[in-house]
């Protein structure tokens, strides 16, 4: 998985590794060592935390202990966080600073606007809008002095990332949104191939609902994997990076073994037919 050719190209001329090890669940040092040990073992080279997760303290001592033990360089990997909904607008240069603190990290390799919401505002108030364009002007500022290698955001729908796009001097990278069967995301993905954007999926899974869906049982039976591999190679043959999320070693290895088999062309269709525009995230389509 750590192989070069496993990762997609991303805007700036960076690559991004295909599979990254979502860390939205996993609390306390002890944990996140246990799950960071496994996944740089099982070649994972992509770590996605937040500052919502709260645990880019953690994060970053587990990667300062555990990356010489695997052989490994701050420049072998690659680590995406997030702007909080809190810290949107004024807030926003104050907090990207302290992400890179709170990671002990010279640079970040992906910054993102976490979601197109300002926490304590409603989602019909137009200083929505305002506060993103002040978040993005950050971004752009630690971009442009090598802190943030790439910046994008995260849950925008269509409507808030046209807004950015013309608007930005720096266009976003990344869109990381919720992305599996139940939700394809045709519309987003057009306008991200479009405008070279890269999309991104989490909650692969749908936080767990789509492991015991008849129709995704049936594909993995065929194959002889499991069900999560399933779900997550059906982004991965698409070209569409994903960030499992698991706090469990085995689970992580699981998840991280995608790129020694196929879905046919018939599974993968299946499969997208189940598109229902289900969400298991939140929904920010109201957001001004
Ligand atoms: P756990 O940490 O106990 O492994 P999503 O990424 O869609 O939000 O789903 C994450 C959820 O799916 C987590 O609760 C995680 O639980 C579970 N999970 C992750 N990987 C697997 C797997 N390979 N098989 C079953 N459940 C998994």
């Amino acid at each position: 998985m750590s192989d070069p050719q496993h990762s997609v190209l991303l805007n700036t001329g960076s690559r991004m590794p295909l599979v990254g090890l979502g860390t939205g669940k996993l609390r306390g040092l002890e944990t996140i060592m246990l799950s960071v040990d496994a996944a740089l073992a099982a070649g994972y080279r992509h770590f996605d935390t937040a500052a919502v997760y709260r645990n880019e303290v953690e994060i970053g001592q587990a990667l300062r202990e555990l990356l010489p033990k695997h052989g490994l360089l701050r420049a072998d990997i690659f680590v995406t966080s997030k702007l909080g909904p809190r810290d949107q607008g004024p807030m926003a240069p104050a907090a990207c600073q302290r992400s890179l603190d709170q990671l002990g990290l010279e640079y970040i390799d992906l910054f993102l606007v976490h979601e197109p919401g300002t926490e304590g505002l409603r989602v019909e108030d137009p200083q929505n809008s305002a506060n993103r364009a002040q978040s993005w002007t950050a971004l752009e500022d630690f971009h442009s002095r090598g802190k943030f290698r790439a910046i994008g955001v995260s849950n925008y729908t269509v409507r808030h990332l046209e807004e950015v796009l013309a608007s930005c001097k720096v266009p976003p990278a990344v869109l990381q949104v919720e992305f599996h069967p139940r939700l394809v995301q045709t519309e987003l993905r057009a306008l991200c191939a479009q405008r070279g954007v890269c999309f991104e999926a989490f909650s692969s899974l749908g936080s767990g609902a789509l492991l015991s869906d008849p129709a995704v049982l049936e594909v993995a039976k065929g194959c002889g994997r499991t069900v999560a591999q399933v779900l997550l190679r059906w982004a991965v043959q698409q070209g569409i990076p994903v960030l499992p999320k698991s706090c469990n070693a085995s689970r992580v290895r699981e998840n991280g073994q995608l790129f020694d088999f196929e879905l046919s062309q018939e599974d993968m269709d299946k499969l997208t037919g189940l598109d229902c525009g289900q969400r298991y995230d939140l929904d920010p389509t109201s957001v001004a």
